[in-house]
């Protein structure tokens, strides 16, 4: 449990009450109540009010939020306001600010802006987490504490130069191991002295924000600042507990975000929290691969569900409502990969400023009589009714699913041979293709342990760490399946190419070898042919973007290219190894192939979906103790006919006994326990 003080799922969100008079909050309150509202994150965006010089702190107006809640059982989650900095701190102590890509120096603006490597931000934020958790660590109220805010951004300036090379120093020791690492004979960019390193932006090295003329020397800046900020974290970290010995620590993630790499920061934090904006139009296996990657960062722990728009967002292109239901239906959806609390930006609208027209759980109008605060009402009755039933249960996933931030930065720093290739989608694409087969996957990092798993894919797995190959060979001979990708096995974590064959390490597991690799126009297409009939696979396939040329070494051939130069060459394969098989599909195999390729290899191993597929119906289990649940989602505008096969237990919604086949309403929601 995140805090026992609260052992329900947590119900509330981000809540700006210095934006509005005493009055207003009263009213606000008692709206909270009469959603169930029980959380209230605070003090996010209050430096300034907190800080309002170098020497002076005023917590008054923070001592009365937080008085106020907890007198009406509002529990308080608590930021400690460090993702921006106050105007008198950028004023007086330019090194607050940031070098933006194109080398600019910021001014003081925006916010998610303070230069990860300036001694001053560094001094601030951890004097201000410090007072904050030596005065509120023991109240009554406390239950989880915030910190800052979305980290993420890069900073280009000197401060962060010198810094990287204090970062290049302990990873190389020697200018000369950095200069192999970073390949500097090419183009003559050796170095002699760690002075001449500069950052890679659009005035040295890189343009466009990911094309860059030396891939290991971007790749090292992305470490090198998810790293910088990682440290931010930390040093507010230590500094609260310092005064807050047993209460859990987060921060708030966004997902498959580029920026930073979330799996080493899920193992500084005590419980990994994020922020859902999905628009309309995101599939929404998509919004359940991210809940999954977010319980994947710290091995399968519930997460919290920090933010979420009860109706709409601002700063999308488009920011549709949430149809009715939709809020329910997506909550839960959380909840069913492994959320332990829904919470929300924002619980009222502020009127100015950019956020104004970001939806919130008390609309403009300001009464409760709204479509979006009935919603919030009819949601925070039924987690009150669900208590602590499923607070703590975990997933028992046959499927891992492999996520590498590091390798996601070389795909997209890599010059050729496609910009067409999108990681975050190939890796959706198999998850995807699980999904609508209704078997469960979690997103795992290179380094969680395989043998958990009975199949475990590895989507493009560009780049092969030390350690990871032989992991590979040792789950599969264990008896595992593993399936990679084009593209697979061609550097090493310093991007530089395993020569000998692609795909490098792997080649071995896979019992084949690529010798060139095609890249195809956005009009073009190829064709995966069959052999013959193989488990569901059958006949032809279209395929587009990458080819591998391979052939094979051992591995049986399943398919061949139906067209090209390279027709008749193998296209898919699947390699026995000791007790288990290795499958590699050469090219970007179209939806119908995947789907069919899963199947294969289910039925192969076994693997039972958690009920029958229907189409736009989301299935997912949580377990406790003897318990399960099953959360059947349907995130059709109809009702949908679900055949539950031998499930049968109780709606802990309805408290309806069911079994057999089940109507699920339109946008509905079941939690079947048994
Ligand atoms: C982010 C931030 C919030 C708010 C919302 C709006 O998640 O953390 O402060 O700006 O976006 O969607
Ligand atoms: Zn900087």
């Amino acid at each position: 449990m995140i805090n026992d003080k609260l052992p329900k799922l947590w119900y509330g969100g981000d809540y700006n009450p210095e934006q509005w008079d005493a009055a207003t909050m009263e009213e606000d309150i008692r709206m909270f109540k009469l959603a169930n509202i029980d959380i209230a994150t605070v003090n996010v965006f209050s430096w300034a009010a907190i800080q309002p010089s170098e020497d002076t702190y005023d917590f008054s107006r923070l001592d009365s939020i937080i008085e106020r809640l907890t007198q009406d059982n509002i529990y308080i989650c608590l930021a400690t306001s460090t993702a921006h900095h106050p105007a008198w701190m950028a004023h007086r102590y330019p090194d607050v600010t940031r070098v933006d890509y194109e080398g600019r120096k910021r001014k003081f603006g925006g916010r998610h802006n303070s230069c990860p490597n300036s001694p001053t931000y560094r001094k601030y934020s951890v004097e201000l987490a410090s007072r904050l958790a030596e005065r509120y660590s023991s109240h009554e109220g406390l239950v989880v504490w915030h910190i800052s805010n979305e980290y993420g951004g890069y900073c280009y300036c000197d401060n962060c130069a010198e810094a990287f090379r204090g970062w290049l120093k302990e990873r190389y020791q020697t200018i000369e191991a950095l200069n192999k690492a970073w390949y500097t004979s090419f183009w003559g960019h050796t170095f002699y002295d760690w002075a001449e390193i500069v950052p890679p932006n659009a005035i040295s090295e890189e343009w466009a924000g990911n094309r860059t003329n030396f891939q290991t020397i971007s790749l090292d800046y992305r470490r090198f600042q998810s790293d910088s900020l990682l440290v931010c974290f930390k040093l507010e970290y230590d500094a609260i507990r310092q005064h807050s010995k047993d209460v859990q620590i987060t921060t708030n993630l966004m997902g498959t975000y580029p920026e930073l790499d979330y799996f080493k920061w899920g193992k500084a934090m005590d419980v990994v929290s994020w922020d859902n904006y999905p628009s309309l139009d995101t599939p929404f296996s998509f919004t359940a691969m991210s809940h999954a990657l977010m319980r994947g960062l710290k091995g399968g722990q519930p997460f919290m569900l920090m933010e979420q728009t009860p109706s709409q967002q601002n700063w999308q292109p488009y920011n549709s409502l949430k149809r009715p239901g939709v809020m329910r239906l997506w909550s839960y959806q959380g909840v069913a990969h492994g959320a332990d609390t829904v919470m929300f930006f924002q619980l009222r609208r502020s009127i100015g400023a950019c956020e104004k027209y970001h939806g919130a759980v008390i609309e403009h109008v300001g009464h409760e009589h709204t479509r979006v605060f009935r919603e919030v009402t009819e949601l925070g009755n039924e987690l009150v009714k669900l208590g602590d039933e499923l607070l703590d249960s975990r997933h028992q996933s046959k499927v891992g699913i492999v996520y590498d931030w590091e390798n996601r930065w070389a795909l997209d720093l890599t010059s050729g041979p496609t910009i067409d290739l999108k990681y975050v989608d190939q890796v959706h694409r198999y998850y995807d293709a699980f999904f609508k087969h209704n078997i469960q996957a979690d997103m795992i990092s290179v380094e969680e342990q395989f043998d958990k798993y009975e199949i475990v894919v590895a989507p493009v797995m560009y780049m092969v760490k030390p350690g990871f190959a032989e992991k590979v060979e040792a789950f599969v001979a264990g008896g595992g399946t593993f399936i990679t990708t084009f593209f697979s096995g061609i550097v090493n974590e310093n991007d530089i190419v395993t020569i000998g064959g692609y795909p490098g390490e792997l080649r071995k597991v896979l019992g084949i070898w690529a010798e060139e690799i095609d890249a195809l126009l956005p009009s073009q297409s190829n064709e995966i042919v069959m052999n013959e009939q193989y488990g569901k696979l059958n006949g032809t396939y279209s395929c587009n973007i990458l080819c591998d040329l391979i052939h094979s070494e051992g591995a049986e051939v399943l398919a061949t290219y139906g067209t090209d130069f390279y027709k008749g060459m193998p296209t898919l394969t699947r390699n026995a190894f000791g007790k288990g098989d290795a499958w590699y599909v050469a090219t970007n195999g179209d939806d119908a192939f995947l789907s069919d390729l899963v199947e294969t290899i289910i039925d192969q191993r076994g693997i039972k979906p958690l009920v029958e597929p229907v189409a736009g119906v989301e299935v997912t289990e949580r377990v406790k103790g003897e318990h399960r649940y099953l959360f059947v989602l349907n995130h059709n505008a109809e009702e949908a006919k679900v055949n539950l096969g031998d499930i049968a237990g109780v709606d802990l919604l309805t408290d309806r006994e069911v079994s057999g086949e089940v109507q699920v309403p339109q946008k509905g929601v079941m939690i079947i326990k048994r």
